[in-house]
């Protein structure tokens, strides 16, 4: 028998990602499919392109959307940037940096890794100590915002340390970008990649990467043939690089591209320094609500992302009881902890179009409502109130 058609619940996604699509993408992704070569198509891929370039802060003509999730991004600037022989330092403070050290391995290359604790942001320091003994490093990667803990790194310092010792700089900006600055440019940062399903209101399935010229001649300067045919950076521009000739590689995913074409224009349209903003505002919010409930956020203040709060879960209280009333009851989701954080912490995403003021107050009341249902140590009545006063305080 044919099943019924797919109906998903409703849910609000206060989650690691993805989060909330803002209508306006979905509407853009349900508009008719045209030719992947239409010329019609090929005006929007260009005003992606350039769209990108703005989100990014940079002018690299090499910046474009990968046909895959930011796992594919990821792999994107490994396989093209990675000759097997090379050394590689990946400073590591969570899950991400661990899969940076994977494609490390994979692509026959040297990992020499930098480790910092789960929740912290990488040690300038420490990174600077290991380039000093490893002179023959050709290349940093990081994560700039660790989606498995909420720490953010101090992306400008890392690349500026990383320039000393004449490495390109490879960094992850999957729930950076949009969220928090990522300037590519300003800061010298040679790949970097992102994701469409975080801070960009955007459905997931695409990754957004940048190349610098100095990564360019890198990718040009290969004894080895890049592994990967699909993610081949000198095949994929036959058909993103400039001017009306495109050759075929493979089947763009049109309809997404019309979801990120509208999501780049409302991060436009916004304004990056007004979207920063509204992230860093309503992280304020939830954490005053948060911590007035006597709940706490597990990154010290000066490294933390406002976009994902990871938040200890107190002492007795049953994490997965927590996590499946909060989606039965109320439709709302949070993060379970991953890696060395599983069944200690929740992730409470503030992403894109999840990050509004009734979103904040929704997740304050029903997760007092839960934990007050388990008996968990909390203080109840407060934390709404607490969330609003942070609204009310001067910017
Ligand atoms: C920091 C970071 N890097 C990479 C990824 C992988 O992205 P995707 O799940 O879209 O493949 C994620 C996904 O959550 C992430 O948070």
């Amino acid at each position: 028998m044919t099943p019924p058609p797919f109906h998903p619940p409703q849910r609000t996604l206060m989650g690691p990602g993805p989060s909330d699509v803002h209508p306006r993408v979905l509407a853009a992704m349900g508009r008719p499919t045209v030719g992947h070569l239409d010329p019609r198509f090929i005006d929007m891929m260009d005003e992606i392109k350039s769209m990108l370039q703005a989100a990014f802060l940079t002018d690299n003509a090499m910046t474009l959307p990968v046909s895959a999730p930011g796992s594919a991004g990821m792999e994107c600037c490994f396989v093209n940037l990675v000759q097997p022989g090379d050394k590689v330092v990946v400073c590591q403070n969570g899950v991400f940096g661990g899969r940076m050290k994977e494609n490390v391995v994979r692509c026959g290359a040297t990992p020499v890794m930098v480790e910092d604790p789960w929740g912290r942001a990488v040690d300038p320091d420490k990174l600077r100590d290991t380039l000093k003994a490893h002179p023959d490093a050709r290349l940093v990667a990081f994560v700039h915002a660790e989606t498995s803990t909420g720490a953010r790194s101090d992306a400008e310092t890392l690349c500026a340390i990383a320039r000393e010792h004449d490495c390109l700089v490879l960094m992850d900006a999957v729930t950076s970008l949009g969220g928090i600055p990522v300037r590519v440019d300003a800061w010298g940062v040679d790949a970097v990649y992102a994701g469409t399903q975080k801070c960009l209101s955007c459905a997931p399935g695409l990754s957004p990467v940048s190349f610098s010229e100095r990564a360019l001649a890198r990718v040009r300067g290969r004894q080895a043939p890049v592994q990967s045919w699909f993610l081949d950076l000198n095949l994929v521009t036959g058909y993103w690089g400039g001017g009306a000739k495109r050759a075929y590689h493979h089947t763009a995913p049109v309809n997404a591209l019309y979801g990120l074409h509208e999501a780049l224009r409302m991060l436009l349209e916004e304004g990056l320094e007004a979207a920063w903003a509204r992230h860093r505002r309503h992280h304020d919010a939830l954490r005053a609500g948060l911590e007035a409930m006597g709940l706490t956020l597990v990154v010290p203040e000066a490294e933390r992302l406002p976009q994902l709060n990871a938040v200890s879960i107190p002492a007795g209280v049953d994490d997965g009881a927590v996590r499946a009333r909060l989606l039965e009851d109320y439709g709302l989701e949070i993060g379970a902890g991953l890696g060395a954080l599983a069944g200690k912490v929740w992730r409470i995403g503030l992403m894109g179009n999840t990050c509004r003021r009734r979103n904040v107050l929704f997740c304050l009341a029903a997760l007092e409502s839960v934990l007050s249902g388990l008996r968990a140590p909390i203080q109840r009545g407060v934390a709404v109130d607490a969330a609003m006063a942070a609204y009310r305080a001067p910017a």
